[in-house]
């Protein structure tokens, strides 16, 4: 199955994602993971990537494609994947389609106010990149992650100018995304503002899928 999660910074894509994938037993490809994981490196596109990713912007398309092909070349992706944060513009969707028909597209559908509260509160993970929520989702241990144990970080775009930005963003660039895939008829519209529990019951019932 290939699916795409689409959804506002913070409506949920990356925690839905990570269960999903075992769920499903497909690969959780994560743009704005690969994205970070490359600005630890130091390098000089690292760099340039941070530069993107802390203003809240998206970062270049032709990079962007570059990386997410190379990702999508591995064995792992033959069998299906789902994608968190791809595609992020009308330009990214139009290459995804030339290169790989998707099955469904979920949108995770979240009203702003609650985008803010969850990004002030997020928290993730230096090493394995676990995300977690001092309200709704903490780690048993202040500070350090349950699954690896290592120390948690507050993201650098998880400011609050930055996720107002960002969220700006989403509205010119990505909202147009979602109606890509709804005149496609592929699109299915989950009630992101539920427990995590909730919308991945709810998730796989749209799919078809038991747990
Ligand atoms: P990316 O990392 O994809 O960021 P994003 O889209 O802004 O989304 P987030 O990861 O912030 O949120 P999420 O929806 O995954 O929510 P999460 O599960 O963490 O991209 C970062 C940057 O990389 C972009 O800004 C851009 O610069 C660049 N980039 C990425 N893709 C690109 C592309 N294709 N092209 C160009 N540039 C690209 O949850 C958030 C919080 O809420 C957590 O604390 C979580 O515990 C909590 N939570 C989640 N769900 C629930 C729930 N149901 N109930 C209660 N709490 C919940
Ligand atoms: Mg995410």
């Amino acid at each position: 199955m290939k699916l795409v999660l689409l959804g506002k910074p913070g409506s949920g894509k990356g925690s839905e994602a990570e269960l999903l994938a075992k769920t499903l037993k497909v690969p959780q490809i994560s743009m704005g993971d690969i994205l970070r994981s490359i600005e630890r490196e130091k390098t000089e596109i690292g760099r340039m990537v941070s530069a993107y990713i802390d203003k809240g912007e998206l970062v270049p398309d032709e990079l962007a494609m570059t990386i997410f092909k190379e990702r999508i070349s591995k064995p792992d992706c033959k069998k299906g994947l789902l994608l968190d944060g791809f595609p992020r513009y009308l330009e990214q969707a139009n290459e995804l389609d030339k290169l790989m028909k998707i099955d469904k597209a979920i949108y995770l559908d979240v009203p702003d106010d609650l985008i803010i509260k969850r990004l002030s509160n997020r928290r993730s993970c230096s090493n394995c990149g676990a995300v977690y929520n001092l309200i709704t989702n903490p780690p048993k241990k202040e500070g350090v992650c349950d699954k690896c144990g290592k120390d948690l970080y507050i993201r650098n775009d998880d400011k609050p100018e930055t996720i107002k930005n960002r969220l700006k963003i989403y509205n010119e660039q990505t909202k147009p995304v979602v109606n890509f895939y709804s005149n496609k008829g592929i699109l299915i519209k989950i009630d992101g503002s539920k427990s995590i529990d909730e919308v991945h019951k709810n998730v796989l019932k749209a799919l078809g899928k038991s747990a």
